[in-house]
């Protein structure tokens, strides 16, 4: 029996382990999935005997995709990027491969208007973010990106990293200066929590403000499947994208990593509708 986990804290809600062991069933491999809440001050005691345990591989999540970095064996080119790791897969020598699902996973929904959206507006710039931005600059090729952070120095840390890896123009614009901007932008991006909740009542954004009748709004929330911001996107007649297909994208990435099969399409599609009723 082949073990996986989620590591990550706090992991109250998440969809993981239905995901993983809904593949795991439909194809008969003989697999689990779990979730293994560990503490951030027993972070890298807890990885350390881990390493000495039997483990097949691992998902990695909030606040630990860089923490880990430092006890990965073998990292992969995008990990390595993105200075990021979200799947983690042992070898038979108990060696730990490190790789980055979210940065595909992120850009998938996008990928047939590649080289067609031509500005972005980035909302926040924790963790997530940076897998995010570097996906719409490398994988969508977006000309102009432009990031704003409540707090304004992680958005210039940010925007300072992209400009090392992409000629793209990168701005970064005050938190407060957005409503009144009158900016417009082809592809707008809520990575903030906010939205979700205690905040659930509250849009990042008023995404009417800035968007023309072809842009496309992404919110990373899956829950709820339509945030506030969402629905006034909807409202006003523009196209959304929400988290729910990122969170499916990178699982089917690290299912695949680990067994070398496709994530089931009809396990996919269940998925989609018995979690996220779309
Ligand atoms: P993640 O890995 O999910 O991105 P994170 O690194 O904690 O998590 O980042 C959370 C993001 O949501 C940040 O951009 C954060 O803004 P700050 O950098 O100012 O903290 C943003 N965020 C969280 N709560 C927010 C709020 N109430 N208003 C605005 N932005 C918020």
């Amino acid at each position: 029996m082949d073990r996986y986990a989620l590591i990550g804290f706090p992991l109250g809600h998440s969809l993981s382990p239905q995901i993983h062991n809904a593949a795991f069933d439909f194809l008969g491999i003989e697999a689990r999935y779990e979730l293994l809440e560990i503490e951030p001050a027993r972070f890298d005691k807890a990885i350390s005997t881990m390493k000495k345990g039997h483990w097949a591989g691992f998902n990695v999540t909030v606040p630990f995709k860089e923490r880990v970095l430092k006890h990965i064996d073998f990292l992969q080119d995008e990990a390595a990027k993105i200075a990021a790791v979200n799947t983690i897969k042992v070898d038979k020598n108990g060696n730990w491969s490190g790789y980055n699902t979210d940065y595909r996973a992120f850009a998938r929904p996008l990928l047939d208007r590649a080289g067609k959206i031509g500005s972005c507006l980035l909302i926040g710039a924790g963790g997530a973010a940076r897998a995010v931005a570097l996906a719409v600059v490398q994988e969508l090729n977006v000309a102009e990106l432009c990031i704003v952070n409540r707090t304004p120095e992680r958005a210039s840390a940010l925007a300072g990293w992209l400009m090392k890896s992409s000629s793209a123009e990168i701005s970064v614009l005050p938190w407060n200066d957005l409503p009144d901007s009158r900016l417009i932008f082809d592809l707008l991006i809520n990575t903030t929590s906010v939205g979700m909740g205690e905040t659930s009542d509250r849009s990042v954004v008023d995404p009417l403000a800035h968007a023309h009748s072809a842009t496309v709004v992404y919110d990373l929330i899956y829950n709820p499947a339509q945030t506030r911001l969402l629905q006034l996107a909807e409202a006003g007649g523009l196209q959304t994208i929400n988290g729910s297909t990122m969170l499916l994208e990178q699982a089917a990435g690290a299912f695949n990593i680990w067994t070398g099969k496709s994530f089931p399409t009809p396990v996919l599609e269940n998925l989609r509708n018995t979690l996220f009723n779309r």
